[in-house]
C-alpha cells in the first residue's frame, strides 16, 4: 500500500527522514545529494530502506559525514548509494528497499524490494 512519508520540498541532502513501513516497522529516507542507483527524484538522488538490521533488527542510524547507515548493536554498515548493501557485517544482508515515487510535492513508499523486513515473514501490509 501506498504511504505518504515525507515532503519532496522539505528534504535536505544528508538529513534523513525516519518513517515507518510496511506497518510499525522503522525506516529511513535519504536525499544522498547525487545521482544513485536506483534513486528517485529531481536528482536521482532520494532513496529509502528499512532501517532495521537484517543481523539481528537493531535500527540502524544514518552517519552524514561517511554517507553510510550504521548499525549501533554490533557494527554492521550499510550503504544507501549501492542498494543498501551490507559493506561490514556481522550482517550477512542488505537492508531492503522501500520503493518510492513522487506525486507532486508528496514523496510515497509504495513497497519493498529486495528481501524481507526483518521479524516479517512477509513484506505485505
Ligand atoms: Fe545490527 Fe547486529 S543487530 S549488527
Amino acid at each position: 500500500a501506498a504511504k505518504k512519508v515525507a515532503a519532496l520540498s522539505e528534504l535536505k541532502p544528508g538529513q534523513p527522514v525516519s518513517f515507518t513501513y510496511p506497518q510499525d516497522e522503522t525506516a529511513v529516507l535519504i536525499d544522498l545529494g547525487r545521482r544513485v542507483s536506483g534513486g528517485i527524484g529531481p536528482q536521482g538522488s532520494i532513496v529509502a530502506f528499512s532501517a532495521l538490521c537484517q543481523h539481528m533488527g537493531c535500527p540502524v542510524t544514518f552517519e552524514a559525514g561517511r554517507s553510510h547507515l550504521v548499525c549501533p548493536c554490533h557494527a554492521s554498515v550499510f550503504d544507501p548509494a549501492r542498494g543498501g548493501d551490507c559493506i561490514e557485517g556481522p550482517s550477512t544482508r542488505g537492508l531492503p528497499r522501500i520503493a518510492l515515487k513522487i506525486e507532486g510535492n508528496a514523496v510515497f513508499a509504495t513497497g519493498v524490494a529486495g528481501g524481507l523486513v526483518y521479524g516479517r515473514g512477509c513484506n505485505r501490509t
